[in-house]
């Protein structure tokens, strides 16, 4: 018997070598290369795209851009409007979107209740389970009411079988769960390898572009927590929405990092419940939670998550280090950020952190990406060693430099706004981010740098 071909794929750049390498001479990444069956050679180039060939015969020709038909192409709301708000404004007919997260965070769940609404919409959607019975995505069903019970189920993981019912059924939104579970049998190799996760992708873009359907692809993560499979799958696709969560609460954030249609950052936020992913209204409400009354070591930022500002809670616990070199402990904060805000802190405000432990976290598993949020980690820092509070109603808006000064950042207004409805009634900011005419109710505090700020604070 012929012993099947391998060749080496690389996970990150997806180029094949017939050798092992520890450097991947393609993309240069050290330690990418898998071992997979090697592409069988095919008939022709058509022949790859049976399914899709038969109903759009792809002669292209070339045309003006203004003769382009549809450039105003509605989008499809999907009545979940926190998915809409993230997608940019709701579906793009012929779009692909793929929905990263880990296993349980509820990929499964919002995809079917998107296509229950759709249904309701009356938009036809193809709901394609590879991971689950018709009977367990039926109970799922069951759990979301509404117009669930509508929706066309396929429970099938061969491509062309799925292209050839969608070609039949013609829906509008086609959503697969999950890419690492579609296979092609042209492709030797299991489901979920490089290669076929590649060609598989590959093929729905193309049949999403020529028929004007919509593809959902949940895509796995892996321990990294980037999408399983090549780095490709995300460049194949039109939008791609991480749907992050922490375990033990049950909030749920999608993020938008890429998207040809809209901005990229956006968040939407949910609330499991009993009946599916319920949108979060006011996400500040949520992310600062029960706030333990002026307890020391806590404060608030407003920061931005895309266009959209929200208030989030920074805890900070300095504690006396027991032995050896001090712990330096950060959710939620990249720890390099913390160590220079410390290095910072002890330079340009005098506060000794040579002896304390240092755990710091931002509650509600949000992650402060943005500097903005130097200046509240800074107050939450010295609040914690002094044991002493923070002024109430007090949030904290700026980048620190390494002089100690107090940098402004940007849509100081609308982060002001947020603080001002949320009921916070002072906000410390660099003196040239104080806006001439700031919110109602809310004063805005101009703090030179992190030493005046202290001083203003505890003296
Ligand atoms: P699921 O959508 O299956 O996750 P994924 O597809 O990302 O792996 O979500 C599963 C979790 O959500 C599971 O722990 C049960 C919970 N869940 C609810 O709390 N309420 C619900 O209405 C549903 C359908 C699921
Ligand atoms: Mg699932």
């Amino acid at each position: 018997m012929a012993k099947t071909r391998t060749a080496f794929f690389c996970r990150e750049c997806g180029n094949e070598t017939p050798r092992w390498q520890g450097q991947c001479p393609a993309c240069h990444e050290w330690n990418t290369l898998v071992e997979e069956p090697a592409a069988a050679k095919r008939k022709s180039a058509a022949a790859a795209g049976v399914a899709v060939s038969r109903m759009a015969p792809s002669q292209a020709v070339p045309v003006r851009l203004r003769d382009v038909e549809g450039t105003e192409r509605r989008r499809w709301a999907t009545g979940v409007g926190e998915l809409d708000f993230v997608l940019g404004g709701g579906i793009v007919p012929g779009s692909v979107v793929l929905v990263g997260g880990e296993p349980g965070i509820g990929k499964s769940t919002i995809l079917l209740q998107v296509a229950a609404r759709l249904e309701g919409a009356e938009l036809r959607t193809l709901y394609v389970s590879g991971e689950e019975s018709a009977h367990q995505v039926k109970l799922r069903a069951e759990r979301l009411g509404g117009q669930a019970a509508d929706v066309t189920l396929l429970a099938e993981t061969e491509l062309d079988s799925i292209l050839l019912h969608a070609a039949e059924i013609g829906p509008e939104v086609l959503l697969i769960d999950s890419i690492q579970t579609v296979y092609t049998p042209e492709l030797e190799g299991a489901p979920g390898n490089v290669g076929q996760v590649r060609e598989c992708a590959a093929r729905l873009q193309r049949f999403a572009k020529q028929t004007g359907t919509a593809v959902f692809l949940v895509g796995h993560v892996t321990k990294g927590g980037g999408i399983a499979g090549p780095k490709t799958l995300e460049h194949i696709v039109d939008t791609v929405l991480y749907f992050e969560g922490e375990g033990g609460v049950d909030h749920r954030v999608l993020r938008a990092t890429k998207n040809r249609f809209g901005g990229v950052d956006e968040i939407g936020v949910f609330r499991m419940t009993a009946e599916g992913l319920v949108p979060v209204a006011n996400p500040s409400e949520l992310f600062l939670g029960d706030r333990a009354a002026r307890a020391s070591g806590s404060a608030v930022v407003s920061t931005m998550e895309g266009t959209r500002p929200l208030l989030a809670e920074v805890q900070a616990l300095a504690t006396k280090a027991s032995y050896g070199a001090p712990q330096r402990v950060s959710a939620g904060l990249d720890p390099k950020r913390l160590a220079l805000l410390l290095a910072v802190l002890e330079k340009r405000a005098g506060i000794p952190f040579g002896q304390l432990d240092v755990f710091l976290n931002v509650v509600g598993g949000l992650r402060l990406a943005e500097t903005a949020g130097d200046l509240a980690v800074a107050a939450a820092l010295v609040s914690s060693v002094y044991d002493r509070p923070l002024p109430e109603g007090a949030v904290f808006i700026g980048e620190l430099g390494l002089g100690g000064e107090v940098r402004p950042v940007g849509q100081v207004e609308r982060r002001l706004a947020e603080a001002a409805r949320m009921g916070f009634t002072a906000a410390y900011l660099s003196p040239r981010a104080v806006p001439r005419k700031p919110p109602a109710g809310i004063r805005a505090v101009g703090t030179e740098d992190i030493r005046s700020l202290v001083e203003k604070l505890f003296s």
